[in-house]
């Protein structure tokens, strides 16, 4: 947990944004419900326990069964959770209380569990609004469903509360929690540099581990326990694969082959819960062949561009858009497309070969926020998303400002189905030589990614020590590592 001063200072920024929203005495209360325990099969048999992150992020406490309520006309803040009784005592052994755990995050008035439910329903029926987050657990999306007298599916949708009460989240307090969970304060900086040394610590144990004959599983393996020994534990679902033209695969089950090239992407969470996620393909062989290397300085180029680029006041949105010509330009020098650069990238050519954006929010959740709301998050109010492959999965726009964290997640990915659907209806305006792209078929995928913070003048990478990018130096740790 931070310094008490951290969670109350929150707060009173919270009630301020808030302030700015609705009539005096006429605001209503913001609820926070905690995460609950989540079996894996039967109570008692559940998953690892994460909270919630802008629970935690307000309210600082660690732990199921907690929820808390800011009355935005009053101030008064309080904190439901149960005290342990002597069943809870055999099992889990004696806690502290609740009142001391509140007192943590500097909140003086602690109540049980029940009557959270009590003051929810009370606020309804004196008819004073009632703003929530949209919820992603499918526990709070039900309970808040009850005491909302809602529709689940309401729960995860915002809609301005004022007038509506109770119909849907709440999009002023939405706003309000994204903007101040957007700018990172020095003291989260300093845990997801933590959670970026751990980050790198793993992939330099993958890295070593990578070599012909070995199972992917087992890599995962060893990657996966030093976050755990050092963290909380990985802050997503490791991506690992020789198969690297399919984004997110958590397949792991095949043998490494000379040859071929690994895609790693995977990052550590911190033990305060903060994010890291980084990204490295790597020669299984110690070597990438000439082909692969070819592709593999575009990308690392386009890394590299990202990081040049990305300051306060220019769109993330513009710099992916550069990093697309980049792409495109490294890509039409090896013969696989032809056409203008600026028409190219008008025409969201590059999206063939990286259908993803170039990068996220990044913070107590890897993709920080998305749960609240993927534009509300990653774009001002005068962009729209784009429909386009590629730009249209753009999930950070914004103009960046001095505590942003980021990514910078270039990709070349050849995937076979897709480039036979663009060639097949002919969504490349001509633009893409498939005789050419056809030899890479087999190719798989590169990315390569590190997380940034964006600085008064720039920005800097997040975490004391980079991973080896440039093609050269991944084959000299390769070789150092036999
Ligand atoms: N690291 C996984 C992702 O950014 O989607
Ligand atoms: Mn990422």
């Amino acid at each position: 947990m931070f310094s008490k001063e951290t969670y109350t200072g929150r707060r009173a920024r919270l009630l301020e944004a808030m302030r700015a929203t609705g009539r005096d005495g006429e605001r209503g209360i913001a609820v926070f419900p905690g995460n609950a325990e989540a079996p894996q099969n039967y109570r008692g048999n559940d998953y690892k326990f994460r909270q919630e992150s802008s629970f935690l992020y307000f309210w600082g406490i660690d732990e199921p069964g907690f929820a808390a309520i800011l009355d935005l006309d009053s101030g008064e803040e309080t904190v439901y959770g149960n005290d342990v009784d002597i069943d809870d005592i055999i099992w889990m052994g004696p806690q502290p209380s609740v009142a001391s755990k509140g007192a943590l995050a500097g909140v003086d008035r602690t109540a049980p569990y029940t009557a959270f439910h009590d003051a929810v329903r009370q606020a309804r029926s004196k008819g004073r609004p009632v703003h929530f987050l949209p919820a992603s657990r499918y526990y709070n999306t039900m309970m808040l469903s009850g005491l909302m007298e809602c529709p689940p599916e309401n729960i995860g949708r915002t809609a301005s509360v004022y007038g509506t009460s109770g119909t849907a989240a709440s999009l002023e307090l939405t706003r309000a929690v994204i903007s101040l969970r957007l700018i990172k304060e020095p003291c989260e900086i300093e845990e997801i540099d933590k959670a970026c040394e751990i980050g790198y610590l793993m992939h330099t144990a993958a890295r070593q581990a990578c070599k012909p004959g070995v199972r992917e599983q087992d890599i995962v393996g060893r990657m996966e326990g030093v976050t755990i020994s050092k963290g909380w534990g990985v802050s997503f679902t490791t991506i690992l694969s020789q198969n690297g033209e399919t984004l997110h695969n958590h397949l792991h089950h095949q043998i490494i082959t000379p040859g071929r090239m690994l895609l790693i992407d995977a990052g550590a969470e911190s033990n305060t819960h903060y994010a890291s996620d980084f990204t490295r393909t790597l020669p299984c062989s110690g070597k990438f062949t000439p082909k692969q290397r070819d592709i593999y300085d575009i990308v690392a180029d386009c890394n590299e561009l990202a990081f040049q680029l990305a300051a306060p006041g220019i769109p993330y949105r513009e710099v992916h858009l550069a990093v697309a010509a980049k792409m495109l330009d490294g890509l039409k020098s090896l013969g696989l497309v032809n056409g203008h650069i600026d028409d190219m990238v008008k025409e969201g050519i590059a999206g063939l070969f990286m259908p993803h954006g170039l990068g996220h929010n990044m913070g107590i959740d890897v993709h920080d926020m998305e749960d609240l709301g993927e534009n509300l998050v990653g774009y001002d109010d005068d962009q729209t998303r784009s429909p386009q492959l590629g730009l249209g999965s753009l999930r950070m726009a914004r103009r960046l400002r001095p505590g942003h964290v980021i990514t910078d997640e270039p990709g070349i990915y050849f995937i076979p189905a897709l480039i036979g659907k663009w060639k097949a209806e002919g969504t490349d305006k001509g633009m893409v030589n498939y005789a050419a792209v056809e030899k890479y078929l087999d190719f798989g995928g590169i990315r390569l990614e590190d997380d940034l913070l964006v600085t008064d003048d720039g920005c800097r990478r997040l975490g004391p020590h980079r991973l080896p990018i440039s093609a050269d130096d991944v084959e000299a740790a390769m070789a150092g590592e036999q």
